[in-house]
């Protein structure tokens, strides 16, 4: 099953470290080739000479290993190993490494080769429930499920300290399977598919100064796109202005008006397999645009009028030309959602429409969750829980794969 795959483990210091030796073994029988990498704390409890005896290889603890072995041959060990590696699985992963690695740090030898690889990885946390629990802690997870980590969710149970909650890691059989996903490609299933995705709101400009925008935080586009990304698909992210990093293996191009989106859609636009518009994308733009910057002293009676018009639909366009490309709309609707949603549907002829409401609990602008039902071009209706954006990007997905 794992025959000849290159398996990068990176051990840090958790009690949890006692289960990687028999997970090695589990891989090695598979027919992995399995390296590893451990931070200082690592070693307090599992010793590097158990992990290099059941790898077959020198392990490298430290950031700085003796470099007189046949795999770590040079000063730039870390940069051979994270191109050998295939996959790379942190396990456990303490909520100190989780920290640093959504903080693009490089100060362990494990954080450096995260941080180097390109390669899809596993961060698989384990720790005491209150350092879960931590806001700080969730929303470093958060962070790295946005960036393309694949984390694994710890088990419930009995913790080294004698509490009771989540924080386990997961027993081997699991560990095993999620790794064997990965390195087959189970949830490949949009390779060799082009996606583009839009993301955020735009801005209009009034004057060189000021502008009309909306509260979108562009995080479900981008959350659509990290799936998109990790799934397997080449993925195009067009976005408004909006303060997100830009996640692994996704072309990016920014974007600021409703005119550059549309411009940068139709020219990024031929040969996708499916478009999905989750931009905010403004109805109504200044008619005119003040060339300086308005002032009271020029202005001094005591309202000013802006004349607006309506922006061309990008998603309404696509539409009336989309031959063979699947076509993905957002609805935000506050009342008569689902009659609403499915009059853009029919209208700008999409296959499925993503309905949100923002007055509910947990949908809507910045926040981390989302609220959403899927209509269809058939008539089919779901709707799903409340659950965080980069889930909800991942049920969008598998209805697009269907379609294609
Ligand atoms: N959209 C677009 N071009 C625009 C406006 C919207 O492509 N100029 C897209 C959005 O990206 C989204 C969908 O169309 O996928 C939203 O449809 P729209 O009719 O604009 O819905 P609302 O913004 O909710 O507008 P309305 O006030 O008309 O309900």
């Amino acid at each position: 099953m794992l025959k000849n795959k290159h398996i990068l483990i990176g051990v840090t210091g958790g009690i949890a470290a006692y289960k990687i030796p028999l997970l090695i073994r589990e891989l090695k029988k598979n027919g992995a080739d399995v390296r590893v990498v451990m931070t200082e704390s690592a070693k307090e409890f599992v010793t590097p000479l158990t992990l290099s005896t059941l790898s077959s290889h020198d392990v490298a603890a430290g950031m700085f290993p003796a470099s007189s072995s046949e795999t770590i041959t040079r000063g730039t060990w870390h940069i051979d190993w994270s191109r050998w590696a295939d996959m790379m699985l942190i396990a456990p992963a303490t909520a100190n490494t989780v920290a640093r690695l959504a903080h693009g740090e490089a100060e362990s030898a494990v954080t450096t080769l995260a941080l180097a690889a390109s390669c899809p990885i596993i961060v698989s946390p384990s720790m005491d429930v209150d350092m879960w629990n931590h806001p700080l802690t969730q929303s470093n997870i958060l962070k790295l499920r946005e960036l393309g980590y694949i984390v694994l969710e710890p088990e419930e149970g009995e913790l080294a300290s004698g509490l009771k909650g989540t924080g386990r890691l997961p027993e081997i059989q699991a560990l095993l399977q999620a790794v064997s996903g990965v390195a087959t490609g189970a949830r490949k299933d949009l390779l060799k598919k082009k996606i583009l995705v839009t993301a955020g709101p735009t801005y209009e400009a009034i004057d060189p100064v000021r502008f009309i925008g909306n509260r979108s935080s562009g995080k479900m586009g981008f959350a659509l796109a990290t799936a998109a990304a990790q799934r397997g698909a080449a993925v195009t992210l067009i976005t408004g202005p909006v303060s997100l990093p830009t996640p692994r293996h996704v072309t990016r191009v920014d974007v600021e008006s409703s005119r550059d989106m549309y411009q940068s859609v139709m020219r990024y636009k031929n040969g996708k397999d499916a478009i999905i518009m989750a931009a905010a994308v403004a109805d109504f733009t200044p008619a005119e645009t003040y060339k300086k910057k308005i002032t009271k002293r020029e202005h001094n009676e005591n309202r000013l009028t802006i004349n607006l018009s309506q922006t061309d639909d990008i998603l309404a366009e696509l539409g009336r030309r989309k031959g063979n490309t699947k076509l993905v709309g957002f609805a935000l609707e506050t009342h008569n959602e689902i009659q609403a949603a499915r009059k853009k549907l029919r209208e700008k002829n999409l296959d499925l429409i993503v309905c949100n409401n923002p007055l509910v609990e947990g949908a809507g602008f910045g926040a981390d969750t989302n609220v959403v039902t899927i209509l269809s071009k058939r008539g089919n209706i779901e709707k799903l829980a409340r659950m965080a954006k980069i889930d909800v990007a991942n049920h969008i997905l598998d209805r697009v794969v269907k379609l294609l």
